[in-house]
């Protein structure tokens, strides 16, 4: 099977980027060319500064952008030159209209396909590398085949993307798959082989597995939604834990060493957060209710539902133990991202864990090594819940910053004065921090919820700090 020449990828993202990178790495006779519609973006994918941070993309932009890596605004020309096109735009959950807040929002996709019908002649072949709801490739067909001129003929794939951030680049040197689903017709055949001729570039033929259309589609959504469903029954069982004198690490650590369940993804926390994992179950949801299969729907929904339980019962925990009050108590938050090793905010737990604790009256000092200010700041504006808050809103308005929020350049100081800290993120640097230090510059008795189960518990209470860990005996 001959290989493509030239690749074009629909959206510069955490997806797009760092996917397509790797491409043009293994594969220096293609030409990959990443194209999205926000210039900032795409100048930033050009520049020193990249617009994501994860381990070990610059070397392999570096490496390529300029030599068989573009990053470009001109959509249609790249389209129009392209052998593949991958579609890698965001899919949110709908906002507004039939299945807001459920439902996944289609519209940049919509556009997308409707952009490539525009511009396209001759026979190109059409990724799905988005998430997408089950049957998403029939819509984009006929966007494609109502909208395009009788010269373009195509073949859609799906090809979802399986990475996960902050370790994005290993996960795609090193997949534990590559999933391709196509037609079972000779030209959707022949459009798969030529994708996983791509792929085996660098991947063993063995981890390139071919699918139906459906399957592909629904085995992402049916990945995100196992992988949540495993954090979600230990974070259930931490509960258990803490009202039986059980410990959860214990417990997990049990589990896992039965080789039919294994050891990954058994860590209970306070609470799963990112962009993927509460809009692809909603979007499964979604679609198992618009077929009538509420039992199953029902099933699905109950991971949601304790991932808020646990976020709750942290902010709970933190307020009672506090003496049933935070008001004007200042709180050091170490960490925001919604894990280790990147600055993504996108439904992080911290959010609630924050606006839970502002509700009550604390005062907020943030600490996370990746992410800016303003994003911090944005985050934490009570959109969703401004009715309850009318002066927030106020302010907002009138661009007044929330005097109950500091953000601090290092742990230190998030921890001085404060009456307690909350560890959200799981960053290494937390773990080295010199707690005897901590100790002395916190407020006493001084309080340490660690969300993340990260330090070591016995050590800090000899320090004298009062210690709460998820699912640990008190
Ligand atoms: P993102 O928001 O970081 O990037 C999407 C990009 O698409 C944006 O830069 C946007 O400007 C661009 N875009 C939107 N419409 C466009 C159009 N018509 N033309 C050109 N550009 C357009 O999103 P992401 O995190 O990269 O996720 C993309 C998809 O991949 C989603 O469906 C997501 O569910 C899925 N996914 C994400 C991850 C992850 O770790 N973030 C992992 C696997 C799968
Ligand atoms: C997840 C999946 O792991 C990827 O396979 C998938 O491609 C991606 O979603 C997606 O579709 O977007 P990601 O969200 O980047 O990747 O990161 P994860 O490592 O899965 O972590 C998600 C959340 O679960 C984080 O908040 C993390 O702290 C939390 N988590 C993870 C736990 O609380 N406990 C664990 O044991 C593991």
């Amino acid at each position: 099977m001959s290989l493509p020449g030239k690749i074009v990828c629909i959206g510069a993202g955490y997806v797009g980027g760092p996917t397509m990178a790797m491409i043009a790495k293994n594969c220096p006779m293609i030409q990959v060319t990443v194209v999205d519609i926000s210039q900032p973006r795409i100048d930033a994918w050009n520049s020193d500064d990249l617009p994501i941070y994860e381990p070990g993309l610059d070397e392999v932009v570096k490496a390529c952008r300029g030599k068989n890596l573009f990053f470009s605004t001109d959509v249609d020309t790249c389209v129009a030159e392209a052998d593949i096109i991958f579609v890698s735009v965001n899919t949110p959950t709908k906002t507004k209209g039939i299945g807001a807040g459920m439902a996944a929002d289609l519209t940049y996709w919509e556009s997308a396909a409707r952009g490539i019908a525009r511009v396209s002649k001759g026979y190109k072949i059409i990724v799905e590398k988005s998430t997408v709801p089950v049957k998403t490739a029939e819509a984009v067909e006929k966007v494609l085949t109502s909208c395009a001129d009788s010269f373009f003929t195509f073949d859609v794939l799906s090809n979802p993307e399986f990475l996960a951030e902050g370790t994005a680049i290993s996960d795609l040197a090193k997949p534990d798959r590559v999933l391709i689903g196509g037609k079972e017709s000779d030209s959707g055949r022949k459009a798969v082989a030529c994708l996983a001729s791509v792929y085996q570039q660098w991947v063993p033929k063995e981890n390139v597995v071919c699918s139906n259309l459906w399957s592909a589609e629904l085995t992402k959504l049916a990945a995100n939604a196992v992988l949540a469903q495993r954090i979600s029954s230990m974070n259930s069982l931490s509960a258990l834990c803490e009202a039986t004198g059980a410990d959860v690490q214990q417990v997990g650590y049990a589990i896992g060493m039965d080789t039919r369940i294994g050891s990954k993804f058994l860590n209970a926390s306070v609470g799963f957060g990112g962009s993927c994992f509460q809009k692809d179950i909603l979007n499964l949801v979604y679609i198992c209710d618009s077929m009538g299969l509420k039992e199953v729907a029902e099933y699905w929904r109950q991971v949601i539902v304790m991932n808020d339980y646990q976020k709750t019962r942290f902010v709970h925990r933190m307020i009672s133990t506090m003496f049933n009050t935070v008001s004007n108590k200042k709180i050091g938050i170490l960490g925001f991202a919604f894990k280790k090793d990147t600055g993504d905010t996108r439904e992080t737990p911290a959010i609630d864990v924050c606006r839970g604790l502002l509700t009550d009256g604390a005062k907020l000092d943030i600490y996370d090594p990746k992410v800016k200010e303003d994003l911090i700041r944005s985050e934490l504006q009570l959109g969703k819940f401004e009715w309850d808050h009318p002066q927030a809103y106020a302010n907002r308005v009138a661009g007044i910053k929330d005097e109950s929020i500091n953000v601090s350049s290092s742990a230190m100081d998030a921890a001085r004065d404060s009456h307690g800290i909350a560890i959200l993120t799981e960053w290494d640097e937390f773990k080295a921090l010199d707690y005897e230090e901590v100790f002395k510059v916190m407020v006493k008795p001084a309080f340490i919820f660690d969300g993340r189960n990260l330090l070591d518990h016995n050590a800090l209470r000899k320090i004298g700090f009062v210690v709460y860990g998820i699912g640990k005996p008190l």
